[in-house]
């Protein structure tokens, strides 16, 4: 995929929805605010295709036509994120049977079976007839394949696709049958017809209560892929007329349902919408950024969506305070992304988005705080021009993330209904993300060769080999941080028999005996370099087998059983942290554990400000992001160009951030 040209700035675009006079006045205002792309095409399949036998590009020739006369660069959506009524009626098959067993009529969107056979032929011509379509169209960057993938669909012809799909991977009954432990319960299959969709009318209490593990974690993949194929489905139609395509679809902020790392794989480039919620902190949309970036190995990425003010969606929609679009686009390209792009660009009149934000609002002009704050960040970014495109994030720490392994951890019944994948991993990151500490997102099966330190939070399954590539990395010098609850399982969610850490036993030293789930209100403590820290969520009751204990329990049966261990092994060293532990804790441990590493964080800055760092051949960029509501100083040992001000710092100069202020340094 080409490096983009400039850091696109736009979004999405629905002129379909108002007439051609409106769209002529966008154009002067997206002018006026340095708009310099627009998604067209999300949600138009009905009008592209007023039935099975007819497309009509007339109004999407219409919108392409002026935005390409205006000098706009566009992302094709392929609109098949909601399927026109016609269709529902003809083909049935193509609506969702819900996780409760309910079956749709026609409604709302994102709303298509992915095993129907109906969708898939309808959804891959309708991309084939687009890009045969526009296949001269040269402004087109990139090709945004339907809109949001996600949901499940638990109708019969998902059911019988299963099937399928669980013949492939296991061949026989006998290995599916031992894979899923199914003499529990007197589940054994005897012909694979016997199996169902795993869902409330059949192994689930709620969508993470299930009582067979096993059937519902292969769900969960075949699910998954079954999703997936339908975005390759499109993806290889419009590939057929045009090879050269960049193909993309918009991912969602810790979104469970699709591994996104088997997604990547797919696609040309990641891109994604960020909503964060006017509580979130900056550390989790932080986090999730770099997530998209290591999907595709340091790759930029795009924000293909974000509010320019306000969401409809949320219980309480807050709008975006000045300054704050501002500082989360910057975020985003601090962190990767090539792209600064919004739902949507003009207000809708009707329907159930009416009271979404948008750079151009239901007053229509360019009279609006929201959008001189859109303007001005165009002015900006038009300053930047490719000077940090294609720039990459340069971490030499690791955190291994897996979606089967979140999918396992949250599955599994006991030991503590609390047990979130997603935060124990955010403990870990927030910690090194208020130290500077640029971190990488990886799979279990990244090289972990660059890295100096891997953090494994919570690594429940074990799949196939991970223990072994952990053994390298560490036996060639590098630290690993395991935390509790990890190498129960394989990936089945079988139990490694023989003690836990099962298959990471001798590679930390340990032996974990019991696992006590810790009431909220009665934690358990621990003391680390003398400060005393709580022991919450799970206590790891564990024998130091070769491990040093770095710190032990305070209180109940256990106390003096190891609660922190190191075990040294080749040139390295593996830690275990037996428990779940509050910020404060994090903060030492990780803060011991850079130095230890001699990891250099980015800068030294004050108590929320940010600061990533961005490298290329064109310079070495240095993002402070001020998330405070007050004024804030920081001390620049290096200096630099700011090139949003234009001001020169020289080394051990400070330079002043207003609240959710703004600076970004070339060296
Ligand atoms: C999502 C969708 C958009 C729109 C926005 C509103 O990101 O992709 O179509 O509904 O949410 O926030
Ligand atoms: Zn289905």
């Amino acid at each position: 995929m080409k490096e983009n040209p400039i850091i696109y700035y736009g979004g999405d675009y629905n002129p379909e929805q108002w007439d051609e006079q409106t769209m002529e006045e966008d154009m002067r205002l997206f002018e006026e605010a340095g708009i310099t792309i627009v998604t067209l095409n999300v949600f138009s399949w009905a009008l592209l295709q007023p039935s099975e036998d007819t497309y009509d590009f007339t109004t999407l020739d219409r919108i392409v036509d002026t935005v390409t006369k205006h000098g706009l660069s566009i992302c094709m959506a392929t609109s098949t994120a909601a399927h026109p009524a016609w269709m529902a009626r003809k083909y049935p098959d193509i609506l969702r049977t819900e996780f409760n067993g309910m079956k749709r009529k026609y409604g709302s969107r994102h709303n298509s079976c992915p095993n129907s056979p109906n969708f898939r032929r309808l959804s891959r011509n309708l991309a084939g007839a687009l890009a045969e379509h526009y296949k001269d169209q040269k402004n087109i960057v990139a090709w945004h394949i339907s809109n949001e993938y996600g949901g499940a669909c638990y109708c019969e012809n998902c059911e019988r696709a299963f099937r399928i799909w669980l013949k492939e991977k296991y061949k026989t009954l006998d290995a599916l049958n031992k894979a899923w432990g199914t003499n529990f319960w007197s589940h054994t299959f005897y012909d694979w017809d016997e199996i169902v969709a795993p869902n409330l009318l059949s192994e689930h209490i709620d969508e993470t209560t299930t009582d067979f593990q096993g059937i519902s974690l292969d769900y969960a993949r075949f699910n998954s892929d079954s999703i997936l194929q339908n975005c390759v489905d499109e993806r290889d139609a419009i590939r057929e007329v045009l090879p050269d395509a960049a193909v993309t679809t918009n991912m969602m902020y810790y979104f469970k349902d699709l591994d996104y790392q088997k997604w990547a794989k797919e696609l040309d480039f990641t891109s994604w919408d960020s909503y964060p919620r006017y509580y979130t902190k900056p550390a989790s949309v932080a986090l999730w950024h770099d997530v998209m970036r290591s999907l595709r190995h340091g790759q930029p990425f795009w924000l293909m969506e974000q509010t320019p003010s306000v969401t409809n969606w949320q219980p309480v929609n807050r709008i975006r305070r000045p300054g704050e679009m501002r500082l989360w686009s910057y975020q985003a390209v601090a962190h990767g992304a090539d792209s600064v792009m919004f739902f949507q660009m003009r207000r809708s009149a009707a329907a159930s988005e009416k009271y979404h934000g948008a750079v151009i609002d239901h007053v229509g002009t360019n009279q609006t705080r929201v959008f001189r704050e859109v303007k001005a960040l165009g002015g900006e970014l038009q300053k930047l021009g490719n000077q940090t495109t294609g720039a990459r994030t340069p971490a030499k720490v690791a955190i291994l993330f897996d979606w089967n392994n979140w999918w396992a951890v949250e599955y599994s019944s006991g030991p503590n209904d609390r047990l979130r994948y997603t935060e124990e991993v955010h403990r870990y990151y927030e910690a090194l993300f208020e130290q500077n500490v640029s971190v990488d997102l990886v799979d279990v099966y990244a090289d972990l060769s660059a890295y100096q330190l891997v953090i494994a939070p919570t690594l429940y399954m074990v799949k196939p080999g991970v223990d072994e590539a952990l053994k390298t990395f560490v036996k060639n010098g590098g630290e690993l941080i395991v935390s509790f609850f990890s190498g129960i399982v394989d990936e089945n969610d079988h139990v490694t028999l023989g003690g836990y850490p099962g298959k990471l036993r001798d590679l930390l030293g340990i032996w974990v005996e019991e696992i006590d789930a810790v009431p909220e209100e009665a934690p358990n403590a621990f003391t680390y370099q003398g400060e005393t820290y709580p022991a919450t969520l799970l206590c790891d009751l564990l024998h130091a087998e070769t491990a040093e204990v770095h710190a032990t329990y305070r209180d109940d049966f256990y106390s003096g059983m190891p609660a922190i261990t190191c075990n040294h092994y080749g040139k390295g060293k593996a830690w275990y942290v037996a428990t779940a532990s509050d910020h404060a804790f994090y903060q030492q441990f990780l803060k011991d554990r850079i130095e230890e590493c001699s990891i250099a964080p980015v800068l030294d800055t004050p108590k929320g400000v940010e600061a990533a760092l961005r490298e290329s051949e064109k310079g070495t960029f240095l993002f402070l992001l001020n998330h405070n509501k007050t004024e804030e100083t920081v001390l620049l040992p290096h200096g630099g160009l700011d090139l949003l001000t234009d001001c020169s710092y020289a080394p051990q100069s400070s330079l002043t951030l207003p609240a959710k202020g703004v600076a970004i340094l070339k060296k």
